[in-house]
């Protein structure tokens, strides 16, 4: 008999797992303690903004598939597989992240599991997390549960791609069964690379991929300093290493720097760690990675404000981007809002336009202006800042936003647009990184 899954947590990770694994062919139950959040997808409608989740949500609740509950008694009776996908914010005040969502899950499945199963853990966590909490399970649920790690890789934007075409799986277990369970669970993906391993290890492996990934992005960052002093081009730089399959392209684009609800607070989340378990030392780099992608945003607001003669008193500025990437309407340490505000705190009367963030924008920062338009967010302006590369941006005409502002000054904080059609149409067209 097929296994019966339940995701407990159904944010931005646990929703996709819980349509994800309906599609696959499973019987899927997610829980999630908001009885709101529950409301919401149960009518078929996703809190966030992710390319062809909604699709796989109605298609699941029409199969009768994927079902939705707030109560964990009926999700210990339903599920063989129980995937724990709550969130692991960075702590207030502090570096290391906040795991209490994930002891709350345990404690509350545990009393109730009167069966055989397994809880496999999908978020990202301080390695050392998995053997405690697989301690706390058996101490409360006893010998016939068990515990597994098996890190979640996925991007937003690609999340439903990410889930049932992963570059690779992880699974950090503990014996043989909670392996071939999770390979059963896993097999409707067909012919996929599969890392079998122990908890710190499965633990460890998400921590570096992004510690890895946030590098690169401050390498090239880091490089775009150097050749801004030097009268050097970072963008065609970056093309070169590129050409280097040791390097690869990927993640090499300059710009603004990373932001978002991971990158940022998972190396944080890691250095924290590494120190607790005494090899801070190791991780050092991760602090000046950190400090090369904040100084990106420092420096944008420099070029901006250079660009309107040194002050943004009297000076109005149309910001493109509130996401903290194209194709999300994630706001989390946004690089774009970081920018936008700090200039609205310099005196600068701001006005942000963005395809899909702006309830989100809206919702967190009151204070700034908003338009629905791109046009309208540069009305007047007397520097235009892209600061999220979505398509519609790359894609606007020169001469028609050249209409509408006071100034054809333009920063491109994600080196995304055509500087030669730009400068060509009038415009005082600068970039992080380049002459
Ligand atoms: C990331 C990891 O990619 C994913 O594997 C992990 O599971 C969660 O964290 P995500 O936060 O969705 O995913 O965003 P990602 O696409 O990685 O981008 C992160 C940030 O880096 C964005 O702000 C993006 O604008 C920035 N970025 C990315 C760059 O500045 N330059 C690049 O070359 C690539």
């Amino acid at each position: 008999m097929p296994y019966r899954l339940t995701v407990l947590g159904t944010g931005y990770l646990g929703a996709t797992h819980a349509a994800c694994m309906a599609e696959l062919g499973f019987e899927v139950l997610g829980l999630d303690v908001d009885p709101e959040k529950i409301a919401t997808l149960q009518r078929g409608e996703l809190p966030i903004h992710e390319p062809g989740l909604e699709e796989l949500l109605r298609r699941h609740l029409a199969t009768g598939r994927l079902r939705f509950t707030t109560s964990y008694e009926e999700a210990a009776a339903f599920g063989d597989v129980h995937f724990v996908c709550v969130g692991t914010p960075q702590k207030k005040g502090e570096y290391a992240a906040d795991v209490s969502y994930l002891d709350a899950v345990i404690e509350s499945l545990a009393p109730h599991l009167d069966r055989d199963c397994l809880v496999v853990g999908k978020s990202t966590v301080p390695v050392g997390t998995a053997q405690r909490l697989a301690d706390k399970l058996a101490a409360l649920a006893g010998p016939q549960v068990e515990l597994a790690w098996n890190p979640e890789f996925l991007r937003e934007g690609f999340a439903v791609q990410d889930t049932l075409k992963p570059d690779r799986l992880v699974f950090g277990v503990a014996s043989e069964r909670a392996e071939k369970i999770l390979r059963d669970v896993y097999g409707p993906l067909g012919d996929v690379p599969i890392v079998v391993t122990d908890f710190p290890t499965a633990e460890l492996v998400k921590s570096a991929a992004n510690a890895f990934l946030a590098t690169k992005i401050s390498f090239i960052n880091a490089m775009a300093e150097v050749c801004e002093a030097a009268h050097a081009d970072v963008r065609q730089l970056s093309l070169a290493l590129s050409f280097d399959e040791r390097i690869g392209g990927r993640f090499l684009n300059p710009g603004l720097g990373f932001g978002g609800g991971c990158l940022p607070k998972d190396i944080r989340a890691f250095m924290a760690r590494a120190g607790e378990l005494g090899a801070d030392q190791a991780l050092t780099f991760l602090r000046e990675v950190d400090a090369i992608n904040m100084r990106r945003r420092a420096r944008m607001v420099d070029l901006a404000r250079d660009l309107v003669g040194g002050s943004f008193h009297t000076k109005t500025v149309g910001v493109l981007g509130a996401a903290f990437k194209p194709n999300s309407d994630d706001i989390r340490d946004s690089p774009a809002l970081d920018v936008a505000l700090t200039i609205g705190q310099q005196g600068g009367a701001v006005t942000v336009y963005d395809p899909v963030a702006l309830t989100n924008a809206r919702k967190a920062h009151p204070t700034l202006d908003y338009a629905d338009s791109a046009l309208d967010a540069t009305r007047h302006a007397d520097v235009v800042l892209l600061l999220t590369e979505w398509q519609e941006f790359v894609e606007l005409d020169p001469e028609r936003v050249g209409s509408v502002v006071s100034a054809r000054n333009i920063v491109d904080g994600r080196n995304a647009l055509d500087a030669e059609t730009w400068r060509a149409a009038g415009w005082n067209y600068r970039a992080l990184g380049r002459p």
